[in-house]
């Protein structure tokens, strides 16, 4: 056998609010055209959670699908890991609401902050758990509510995010199937370029900083769109080369759903056509961390991602961030 693995996806799920948040609505909102957000950005709607729905929900709910398709119990679980930027309270964790949502008494449960990496990270830190030995269920989860920090006064950025979450579960491969190899990196070099600079030991929360808008996200367009489309393509191509897999060997790739642009550029560097690339971002906009497990739940419920497709993940975020994944579904 080409590759060999230690965990295997046994289980995927996403969940999205009912409210969708369309190109037209934005043009109310703020001074931007159907036509920029498409043509600069590929996106024409995002979901948007309603008042008193929390990040915790949206994960539970993603959460539950993927334990039905995995066929355990919330108490077969060993670890729960959640990328997100938009918890439900600065502390303790969201893993750990979710947790209580779903009576997984007898788990281990934390967040990562990776920005739009974080469900990739989590991944990572999932697989070298199994691989060690010592947990044998794992949920790993990405799920955000951006709409709570974004600033939609701001046209530069309330375009771009939604909300949603997407959850995976990974037990030990039965041999055929897995995981085949994680990478992570980071650059902290440029993280003031992706940001939210309010309610931190940084800027405490005062009634300064919400008159100077600082609970809302930051962001140097241009530059992370540069950053985003080489960390990308970087992390795509060397993951191929590392494990020796073809373009024509992939069946499917998943990436961070940003902007289709970075996408596009994305496939253009490993010169993968344009059908073995599943893009969603047209109808959830950026939902940072959700974003890939997401389109992987989705893939999967439309018959993009079947059992044996080798299928690869990149992503890039905040900090900044980047991340990939090779697995065989
Ligand atoms: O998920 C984590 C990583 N995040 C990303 O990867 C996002 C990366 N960045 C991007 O996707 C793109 O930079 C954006 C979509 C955010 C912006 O696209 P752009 O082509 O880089 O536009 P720009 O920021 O260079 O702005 C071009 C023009 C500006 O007008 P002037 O100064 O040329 O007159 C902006 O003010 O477009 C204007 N503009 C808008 N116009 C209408 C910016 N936002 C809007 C808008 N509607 N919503």
């Amino acid at each position: 056998m080409k590759y060999q693995f230690k965990s295997m996806i046994t289980g995927l799920g996403f969940s999205v609010p009912d409210k969708v948040l369309t190109n037209a609505d934005l043009e109310k909102i703020v001074d931007t055209s159907d036509q920029w957000i498409v043509e600069r950005t590929g996106m024409r709607e995002r979901r948007i959670g309603e008042q008193g729905v929390l990040t915790s929900d949206l994960c539970s709910d993603a959460a539950r699908k993927a334990m039905d398709e995995a066929k355990i119990d919330p108490g077969d679980l060993d670890v729960i890991i959640v990328g997100t930027v938009t918890g439900d309270v600065q502390f303790p964790s969201t893993a750990c609401y979710i947790q209580d949502n779903l009576n997984a008494v007898n788990a281990a449960a934390f967040d990562i902050s990776a920005a739009c990496s974080g469900f990739l990270y989590g991944l990572t830190i999932a697989d070298n758990f199994i691989a060690s030995g010592k947990y044998k269920n794992i949920l790993v989860i990405g799920g955000e509510m951006l709409s709570r920090i974004t600033d939609y006064e701001d046209r530069r950025t309330c375009v771009l995010f939604g909300d949603g979450a997407g959850a995976a579960i990974l037990q030990p491969s039965d041999g055929t199937r897995g995981i085949v190899k994680t990478f992570m990196k980071s650059d902290g070099h440029l993280a003031d370029l992706l940001y939210m600079p309010g309610g931190g030991s940084k800027h405490p929360a005062s009634n300064e900083t919400v008159e100077k808008r600082l609970h809302y996200i930051k962001m140097a367009g241009q530059e992370v769109f540069k950053a985003a489309v080489k960390s990308m393509g970087d992390a795509a191509s060397q993951m191929l080369k590392d494990t020796k897999t073809t373009t024509k060997e992939l069946d499917l790739l998943i990436p961070h759903q940003a902007n289709i642009r970075i996408i596009d550029a994305t496939a253009r560097r490993i010169r993968l056509p344009k059908e073995k690339v599943f893009i969603n971002v047209d109808r959830y906009g950026n939902t940072s961390a959700a974003s890939i497990p997401i389109a992987m739940a989705e893939a999967r419920d439309m018959g993009r991602l079947k059992h044996d497709d080798l299928c690869l993940l990149v992503s890039f975020g905040g900090g900044f961030t980047f991340s990939a994944v090779l697995f065989k579904y």
